[in-house]
């Protein structure tokens, strides 16, 4: 799919944030640890949800869907993964962690996800096998077997929401307590956390480590997932660029925000509360900035392309660092296609001042997608953005979102 974006001038209205992509994977799953029905709320309809609700639904899983809530009823659980569809997501891996805590075996394809460097999925392997359980790779299929399930400290070697969340899932029905050290303790692991407690599993967090006492036999429930940040960071800086906007964020989790917030007011963006909403005001005048991506509550590195765009507009260079993913660059080649000047070096992007041109680029993951839009809603003239699927995978309904606050999109 192409999608054409022309200039769009003062956007003005209302954006109403969807739940979180990166909390409804993992909550998605952890509803499978039960055989009795777990209601979630607030799901995004998202490519990659639809994708991961599918799987599941292979796997023999009653799945219904109305509206935001998903119905899930895993009486049944097949624990051969190997429906092609595994490859089209990330969130794939968190299979893994719920199969084996039901069951004794998994078969599963290499999980995929966006293309935005190297993504191993070491930590989750090496701590399964710590776990008690063997661990076969061959081509792109993961055979993993019990051996005996040992109750063993975990810790990682660097922080991994994906291999915090999988070890979660696994030793929830672990009956000896299992402490986590060097975890991930972002908003999403948070709002997994709180699910897997309603169901029955002890949980708590001290000194920066989980401490998990799993119960064989969980409970259903009916639970609402978080707020997407993400998608609120997006929707911010995109109205906070294009001049006299005024646009009001509905949703949005304004607590978890606290360092975008406060790093789009450094780059001269209006931005309050007011009740229960966000309000964005545009700036032509943008501030450089020099930023550091790191682990919550640092800048999150799923908004360094999009935030990337916008300093472009600067009149001083801006240099961010991504220790996550240094790799996730993209979006800079194309870009470079609509006159920017920017270059990376091991991590580290310099953005020099440059007025946008319109160009024809190529989306080539999702936050490069949203980046895109941005630059074509900056540039003078009309932009074409091919591949813009990727848009959905991770995007609940933006094509509407984004026409209502007044960008000029259309899908050809
Ligand atoms: N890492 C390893 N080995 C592992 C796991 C991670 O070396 O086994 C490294 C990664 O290469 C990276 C760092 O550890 O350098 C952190 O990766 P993490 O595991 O936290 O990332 P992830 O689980 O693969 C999730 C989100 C990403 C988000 C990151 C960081 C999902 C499905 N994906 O990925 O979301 O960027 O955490 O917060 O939850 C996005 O939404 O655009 C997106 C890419």
């Amino acid at each position: 799919m192409i999608l054409k974006v022309s200039k769009s001038t003062m956007l003005n209205g209302d954006i109403y944030i969807s739940g979180s992509k990166n909390a409804a994977l993992p909550s998605i799953c952890a509803a499978l640890l039960t055989n009795k029905k777990v209601v979630l709320e607030n799901i995004p309809n998202i490519v990659d949800v639809n994708n991961l609700l599918l799987i599941i639904k292979k796997l023999g899983v009653r799945v219904k869907r109305i509206d935001d809530k998903v119905i899930i009823k895993a009486t049944k659980l097949k624990t051969k993964v190997l429906n092609d569809l595994v490859e089209t997501l990330r969130g794939s891996y968190y299979l893994m962690g719920v199969i084996l805590s039901r069951k004794n075996k998994i078969k599963i394809k290499y999980p995929g996800g966006c293309n935005i460097g190297n993504r191993p999925i070491d930590y989750h392997l090496k701590a399964i096998e710590e776990l008690g359980y063997k661990v076969i790779q061959e081509d792109n299929i993961i055979n993993i077997i019990e051996e005996k399930r040992i109750s063993k400290n975990i810790t990682f070697p660097k922080i991994s929401l994906g291999a915090t969340i999988n070890i979660l899932l696994l030793t929830s029905t672990y009956k000896d307590e299992v402490i986590i050290t060097n975890p991930s303790l972002e908003p999403e692991v948070l709002c997994v956390i709180e699910m897997l407690k309603q169901m029955g599993v002890e949980i708590d967090i001290v000194d920066k480590k989980i401490r998990v006492k799993g119960k064989k036999k969980l409970s259903g429930i009916t639970y609402k997932i978080i707020y997407d940040r993400i998608e609120a960071g997006s929707y911010l800086f995109l109205a906070g660029a294009i001049q006299n906007s005024k646009v009001y964020i509905h949703n949005a989790p304004i607590n978890e925000l606290n360092t975008v917030l406060v790093v789009a007011r450094k780059m001269g963006i209006i931005v309050y509360k007011e009740k229960d909403k966000l309000v964005v005001e545009g700036n032509n005048r943008i501030k450089r900035l020099n930023l550091q991506i790191g682990e919550y509550p640092f800048f999150p590195t799923d908004l360094q392309q999009i935030i990337t765009v916008v300093l472009t507009k600067a009149k001083k260079s801006s240099v961010i660092e991504d220790p996550i993913f240094p790799n996730r660059i993209h979006h800079i080649d194309e870009l470079k296609k609509m006159n920017a000047y920017i270059y990376t070096n091991d991590g580290t992007i310099n953005i020099k001042p440059c007025i946008l041109n319109p160009g024809i680029v190529v989306a080539t993951d999702l936050r490069c997608a949203f980046a895109l839009v941005v630059a074509g809603a900056i540039a003078s003239g009309t932009t074409y953005i091919k591949d813009i699927d990727y848009l959905f995978r991770g995007y609940d309904d933006p094509i509407k979102k984004l026409r209502y606050i007044g960008v000029n999109v259309e899908l050809l």
